[in-house]
């Protein structure tokens, strides 16, 4: 069943905590990225930790190796499971993602491709079809691709095979949910979540339509 995950982009810890819990038994993980982790801290890991769900760090890592190991190292030792790392640094910088993920047991994902409109800008033309095929070589457990463009997705898909497909761009960025679900592994909502009057029964309500 593709899993429905959590964006959990807003900038308050008890906001944050509140929205997590509400939304807990809808959802199957919690993606957590700057906005969040630099208004509260690394330690906002270990309350969501608490939910019982797995916590992706969208920190999308790119820097050279060497940094990279620091960076995942500490995602990995504040309590996370999964970090989002770019891929075009070089695969030597994303392997050491994934190789610091597959060390403490969790996963890594490579951003293939960015849901905005102007990633059209720089990740058409083969790059992004470049970037999927590096998550694989560097045995990382999948990509994220967008749930604006589902032909990029289809196409991006006869790259990685069975790897993971996680798609960011439902709702509040124009993604039509009913579309990519059937595309991909998980579909990542943010604005529409969280900005909902009833996080909750918005979380539930995508929650049906995954298959
Ligand atoms: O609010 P919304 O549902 O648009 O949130 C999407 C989330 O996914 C944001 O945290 C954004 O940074 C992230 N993201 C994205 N497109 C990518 C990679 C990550 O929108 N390609």
């Amino acid at each position: 069943m593709t899993e429905l995950i959590l964006s959990l982009d807003v900038l308050d810890r008890q906001r944050a905590r509140a929205i997590a819990e509400s939304c807990a038994p809808f959802i199957d993980a919690i993606k957590v990225g700057y906005p969040l982790v630099l208004s509260t801290g690394l330690s906002i890991a270990g309350d969501l930790a608490e939910l019982g769900l797995p916590l992706i760090a969208d920190f999308k890592v790119a820097d050279i190796p060497n940094t990279n190991r620091l960076i995942c190292e500490a995602v990995f030792a504040a309590g996370f499971d999964a970090v989002i790392a770019h891929g075009f640094v070089g695969a030597d910088a994303a392997r050491t993602c994934v190789e610091v993920a597959h060390s403490h047991s969790g996963e890594a994902y490579i951003v293939a491709e960015m849901s905005h409109p102007g990633a059209t800008e720089f990740f058409h033309g083969g790059v992004a079809e470049r970037l999927a095929a590096l998550a694989v070589a560097s045995g990382a457990d999948g990509i994220i691709a967008p749930a604006t463009r589902p032909d990029r997705v289809r196409e991006l898909r006869e790259i990685v095979g069975k790897r993971k497909i996680y798609s960011p761009g439902v709702g509040a960025q124009g993604g039509d949910p009913d579309v990519v679900a059937r595309l991909v592994d998980g579909i990542i909502v943010g604005r529409s979540i969280y900005e909902a009057e009833d996080p909750a029964a918005e979380a539930e309500r995508l929650s049906r339509i995954r298959r």
